[in-house]
């Protein structure tokens, strides 16, 4: 399948916008990523009251000033915090309408219910839909996302481990395999390669890391300094 919005040679993906810069998964992250020349930007959705929030964790400290379980809260007070540098936690639409139509965006799906929620939502930007990535630790929210319809690339991702990789992209037939650095070595990301998939690799802020991925051939890389990363390949 192809996803325009990430088929550029080497693709710099700026993770939760450039949240080494800018409070994650803001508005200002993104764009501040996107004023850096990046290819495509990374958030994080959860669903709450059907609509889908842009946070990564399933709890509000870290990056608010609220507390407690996103879930245990109203969207209509979740959205009065604030997310840093007096942003508020962003509704995946206001992502899709304020960021450049160029720029692909890596919708990671982070909490129960979105991959059957998301096909519905993004009906209001079919225009959209070549720039979209869908991703999940969460393989069976991207089974949902399919069976609901959604007819968006998809990004199979691992982190600790690789088990069922080459099963998993038999089943859901991903544009892409995004993987943990510490997973993603030369012969791995090889072998994905001969499947005709992609491989993007998170997250990467070292330059000696990004050496190493790009002998082995990696497709595009996730960073909270995407500067750096285009600084370096430039
Ligand atoms: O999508 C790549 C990366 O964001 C996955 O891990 O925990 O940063 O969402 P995490
Ligand atoms: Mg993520």
């Amino acid at each position: 399948m192809d996803c325009p919005g990430f088929d550029h040679p080497f693709v710099v993906i700026g993770h939760r916008g450039a949240a080494g810069h800018e409070p994650e998964n803001t508005l200002r992250s993104f764009r501040r990523a996107v004023a850096m020349g990046v290819q495509a930007i990374e958030l994080d959705v959860y669903l709450l009251e059907n609509e889908l929030v842009v946070i990564h964790d399933d709890s509000l400290e870290r990056t608010t000033n609220g507390t407690g379980a996103l879930a245990s809260h109203t969207l209509a007070g979740v959205r009065r915090l604030d997310a840093g540098a007096g942003e508020r936690i962003p509704l995946l639409s206001e992502v899709l309408s304020s960021i450049d139509e160029g720029i692909g965006i890596n919708v990671e799906l982070k909490g129960e219910g979105t991959g059957e929620r998301l096909p519905a939502y993004l009906a209001a930007y079919p225009r959209g839909h070549g720039r979209i990535l869908v991703s999940s630790f969460r393989h069976r929210e991207l089974a949902a996302y399919r069976e609901a319809g959604g007819e968006c690339a998809l990004g199979l991702l691992f982190g600790r481990s690789k088990e069922s990789l080459f099963e998993r992209a038999d089943a859901l037939e991903p544009y892409a395999i995004h993987l943990s650095v510490r997973l993603a070595s030369a012969a791995l990301m090889a072998r994905i390669h001969a499947r005709g998939l992609r491989v993007f690799v998170y997250t990467v802020n070292e330059l000696d890391v990004l050496a190493r991925l790009r002998k082995g051939k990696v497709d595009g890389v996730f960073s909270d300094y995407p500067d750096r990363i285009l600084q370096a390949i430039a």
